[in-house]
């Protein structure tokens, strides 16, 4: 198949483009950055140099391709409204990824017992997770009224080597870094927190699941397994040779200076399950856990 895949100097776009290369399909990958280019060539993925911003470019590549895999912006409004209207009514397929920061609280640090326990289960929403979710539901509208085959997948805490340019993900690279300074493994308040998490490895087939089989407007969180970012912080302490050890940070502390990434993510409560995944299409995780991959830095 032709398919067109954005964030592809990117963690996740990254690693779904080299596991569609290896399975033997066609794919071009939006860059934004020149650099990025060689290393495409290399992999074999044919670079298109532009931005998320250029609807006019998006349009026309994913009109080339058969499926479209948006990895670049979970949150980049106007790049998933330029690909629906360009896809409209041509009946091709178009993956989405999310995040499922959409279930998340405002712990700071303390336990939850809320988990979505279905992908189409409803739940309530602080309001500032509801401009992604909007995106999704614009995404997955699209496949309902649009003449388009559209799905959403929704990731977790993703963890492990990238399998392209970028090897590191997000939220425990940003741990690591922070525990490095501080000499132990940091977490939240009292780090009871919990959040699901996936290997990179299995999110990439995954998409690929999803883009063989999925029903058009479906949604999948993506995790196999959950975790307490205390647990979480113990494992970067291990995997930074600090025997372990690990230490609390408050949230303000985190705040002044990180920003809101700890209300929004770290000190925060996001519990799923992949019910959809693993029921309708098929999927079977069998990566190691994260406590095992970050803690030897697999
Ligand atoms: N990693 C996780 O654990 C995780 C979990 C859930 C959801 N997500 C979400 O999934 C998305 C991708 O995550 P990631 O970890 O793969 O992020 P990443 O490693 O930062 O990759 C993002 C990719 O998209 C590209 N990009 C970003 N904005 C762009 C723009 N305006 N025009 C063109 N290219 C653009 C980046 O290009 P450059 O290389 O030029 O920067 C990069 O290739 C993000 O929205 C993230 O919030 C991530």
């Amino acid at each position: 198949m032709k398919i067109f895949v954005t964030g592809t100097s990117g963690y996740i776009g990254g690693s779904v483009a080299k596991v569609l290369v290896d399975a033997g399909h066609e794919v071009r990958g939006l860059v934004r950055r020149r650099e990025s280019v060689g290393s495409h060539r290399q992999a074999g993925i044919e670079p298109v140099v532009g931005s998320l911003d250029d609807a006019e470019l998006l349009g026309s590549i994913a009109n080339w391709a058969d499926v479209t895999v948006n990895a670049a912006s979970s949150d980049h409004f106007w790049a998933a409204h330029a690909l629906i209207e360009s896809l409209s009514g041509t009946g091709k397929t178009l993956i989405h990824t999310s995040g499922s920061s959409i279930v998340g609280d405002d712990a700071a640090g303390m336990y939850a017992s809320t988990v979505v326990h279905a992908d189409d289960m409803p739940f309530e929403m602080m309001l500032n997770r509801s401009p992604r979710n909007e995106i999704d539901r614009l995404v997955r509208s699209a496949g309902i009224h649009r003449g388009i085959r559209t799905a959403v997948i929704c990731p977790t805490m993703v963890y492990g080597r990238g399998l392209f340019e970028k090897a590191d993900s997000d939220q425990i690279p940003k741990l690591q870094k922070k525990s490095a300074q501080a000499g132990a493994g940091v977490y939240i308040g009292e780090g009871k927190n919990i959040w699901s998490n996936v290997h990179i490895r299995d999110l990439a087939e995954l998409y690929v699941l999803a883009i063989e089989r999925a029903p058009s407007a479906s949604f999948y969180f993506a995790e196999s397994g959950e975790l307490a970012l205390r647990d979480v912080a113990g494992a970067v302490s291990v995997s930074l040779g600090l025997g372990g050890n690990t230490q609390s940070w408050s949230v303000d502390d985190a705040v002044a200076e990180l920003g809101l990434w700890p209300r929004i993510a770290l000190g925060t409560n996001s519990r799923v399950r992949a019910t959809n995944a693993r029921r309708a299409l098929g999927w079977v995780p069998t990566q190691p856990g994260l406590i095992e991959t970050v803690s030897n830095n697999l």
